[in-house]
């Protein structure tokens, strides 16, 4: 009797733990804790917006929307290399496409492949080879998921305020110091806002394109463009002339303040990424082309500077299989087609409904058909052509520029910071 009844015991145990596991297995819940730099304006609508969707449709899973706030990740970027390197690591945390993810998280060992999902899924038919090339490596282990294509040379105004001001958005810098900003500071209007160092050197990325032209921006990365040559050095001139004619309290401020100085009508011109369409449409409510209008910044016409939002899984996270159900959705067309029209970007996945004109407004309509015709680079302020290590010292470097404006420090600064992080030689 007492060793039938220990059977059964057994026996109650094992089914219990077998249900448990199936459970586990086919309906993941618990917490999984999302790690951006998503806060404040323009920032956290297409994250909130693909929250609310998913937990409808996976109640038992809660997402954790965990934030550090500051543009392009300046703070964020620390506090999750102390959790990562403290045995802490979120579940999942945001990463860009390229040297941000590969040249740190891949290199050291500590991102899980997502090979298996991108087969359930079938995305690698749905992303583009160009993307999915930026977050694998060698072998062909794919180490994050994207959730958008943003772009990063864009200038941004006002059309009723520049008519009235007697100004058009200028087709080069040239024209930009020579003309277009004299013109608007007769007028007491500034012709350009600016923000705190990190905007400076996403400024710095736009005029270098439009200055030395797809190649030679190319060659910065991949070390056939000499740091030191008059070329680059003057792209640190061409800056100093820019910034003239910019604010004085650009280090005070936020990308947001600088790009609501243009709607405000403090200003006239912002160079920004597209999550500018965010802040512009949904936090102030503004109509593209109207309240707000954009063209590419100075001298790019035709070439799309891009960067993208992606989310990984990191070796030894709390809850793994709800997790890949997050990542599962935030790749798919249906999640993309929830964040991207509140976010300012592109689609990543190519079966979203980016056709759909009333998803995506006139804005992603014209980034589309950029993206499908331009020439494409890298951005190196949002982390695809260059490390960590490199993006750290530069902003040193432009916080001294910005101050001194010593170019020809500037610029052998930048030559010996890309030799001793190993870029391209
Ligand atoms: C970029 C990021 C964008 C946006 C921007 C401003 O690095 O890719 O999604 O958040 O920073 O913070």
């Amino acid at each position: 009797m007492k060793s039938k009844s220990k059977i059964i015991l057994i026996f109650i145990l094992f089914i219990l733990g077998l249900s448990s596991q199936v459970v586990a297995q086919d309906d993941p819940s618990g917490d999984v804790e999302v790690f951006t730099w998503w806060t404040g304006g323009g920032e956290a609508h297409g994250l909130a917006g693909m929250i609310e969707a998913f937990s409808k449709i996976h109640p038992d899973i809660n997402i954790v929307n965990a934030t550090v706030a500051g543009g392009s990740g300046v703070n964020f970027k620390a506090v999750l290399v102390s959790r990562m390197l403290g045995g802490d690591p979120p579940d999942t945390f945001q990463v860009h496409a390229g040297q941000e993810l590969n040249a740190l998280w891949v290199a050291a060992g500590r991102m899980e492949p997502l090979n298996d999902l991108y087969e359930e899924n079938g995305w690698f038919e749905q992303y583009p080879q160009g993307l999915i090339d930026l977050i694998s490596d060698e072998e062909g282990n794919v180490y994050s998921v994207p959730v958008n294509i943003h772009r990063s040379n864009l200038m941004w105004y006002v059309p009723a305020n520049l008519e009235a001001w007697g100004v058009t958005a200028p087709a080069s810098w040239e024209e930009f110091v020579t003309t277009t900003c004299p013109t608007l500071q007769e007028a007491g209007i500034i012709p350009i806002s600016l923000g705190q160092t990190w905007t400076q050197v996403h400024l710095w990325e736009s005029v270098a394109l439009g200055e030395l032209g797809v190649e030679a921006y190319n060659g910065l990365w991949n070390g056939t463009t000499e740091w030191t040559s008059p070329e680059v050095v003057a792209t640190f001139d061409r800056l100093g002339q820019i910034m003239d004619c910019a604010n004085d309290d650009m280090n005070a401020l936020s990308h947001q303040d600088a790009l609501l100085m243009v709607t405000e009508g403090r200003a006239a011109f912002n160079v920004m990424g597209d999550w500018a369409v965010s802040l512009y449409t949904v936090d102030e409510g503004l109509e593209p082309g109207v309240g707000f209008a954009w063209v590419p910044s100075p001298g790019t016409d035709g070439v799309f500077m891009m960067l993208s939002d992606t989310f990984g899984l990191p070796k030894g996270g709390p809850n793994p299989e709800a997790t890949r159900v997050w990542l599962s959705y935030l790749g798919s067309a249906e999640g993309q087609d929830i964040f991207n029209p509140l976010k300012g970007s592109l689609p990543a996945n190519t079966t979203a409904d980016i056709n759909n004109p009333e998803l995506y407004n006139a804005y992603f309509q014209a980034a589309y058909a950029d993206w499908t015709s331009n020439t494409i680079v890298g951005s190196l302020a949002h982390g695809l052509v260059a490390p960590q290590s490199f993006l750290d010292g530069f902003y040193a470097i432009m916080a001294a520029f910005q101050s001194g404006r010593d170019s020809l420090t500037a610029s052998s600064n930048a030559a010996v910071l890309a030799l001793q992080t190993g870029m391209g030689r």
